[in-house]
């Protein structure tokens, strides 16, 4: 058995390279972690739920013409993408007020927002992921200003897929985040959707009882992460591989 070239480890994922030139193969791994990595935990089954979860939303968002990494999954833990150059921010966006921005705002959690709020962090766990405003990020030429306007409409287009897709199962999205990469194609440079979708990087709350579907389960010790997990993948139809 060949050893295959680790790319990049990250907390919950691991990157290898992939059979051909400008591919990757996605692990999920059981590893959950919360607060920048205070708080750590295996969490028996979540890399299997988590690719297949990614793998239904990144499948549907490529179906309805937004672009992402997914290119098929291999197998229980694996799928494989496209590799790109990941753009070092973290792209959140809000529907109801929960989480940091309700802490920060002193808003109550299940604040409805007026309309889907989108903001930046930029992507470094020495410094805690801080909220950057996009001045900085054009200044710092991590994204150009006609990234940034591609970025917002590629978040929206997700931001009403997903919603559209939970509210569908019974289920609220509060906010999620999602990174974007650069992918070259000859004289173009193209944005697409990266890294993951999952209850992991999504708030998702029972329309019915308010119950939480996803990592803020781990992070506030609300019950089994993998029963909350389950659950969606249920909803969804997604049931989780044995191949
Ligand atoms: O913690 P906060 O309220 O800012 O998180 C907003 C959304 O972004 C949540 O759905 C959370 O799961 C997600 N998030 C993430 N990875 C981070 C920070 C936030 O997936 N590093």
């Amino acid at each position: 058995m060949a050893r295959r070239k680790k790319i990049y480890e990250g907390k919950a994922k691991i990157l290898y390279e992939g059979p051909e030139p400008g591919t990757l193969v996605q692990y999920f791994k059981d590893d959950a972690t919360a607060f920048n990595a205070e708080k750590k935990a295996t969490v028996d089954g979540k890399g299997v739920l988590n690719n297949r979860l990614s793998e239904f939303f990144m499948t549907g968002l490529n179906m309805i013409g937004v672009p992402t990494h997914f290119i098929r999954r291999i197998n229980m833990r694996e799928q494989l993408i496209r590799s790109v150059e990941i753009i070092p921010l973290e792209v959140i966006v809000r529907n109801v007020a929960a989480g940091s921005m309700a802490k920060r705002l002193g808003l109550e959690e299940g604040t409805q927002l007026p309309r889907p709020i989108i903001e930046f962090s930029y992507k470094d766990d020495a410094l805690g992921d801080p909220l950057v405003p996009e001045e900085y990020i054009i200044a710092f030429g991590w994204a150009s200003q006609q990234d940034m306007d591609d970025i917002v409409a590629l978040a929206l287009r997700v931001n009403d897929y997903l919603s559209g897709v939970m509210y569908g199962v019974g289920i609220r999205l509060v906010d999620f985040k999602i990174e974007i990469g650069r992918v070259y194609e000859g004289d173009f440079m193209r944005l697409i959707v990266a890294d993951e979708i999952s209850p992991d990087s999504c708030r998702l709350w029972d329309i019915a009882t308010g119950q939480k579907l996803d990592k803020d389960v781990f992070r506030r010790d609300l019950g089994s992460l993998t029963d909350a997990y389950t659950e969606v993948a249920r909803r969804l139809g997604v049931m989780p591989a044995n191949t």
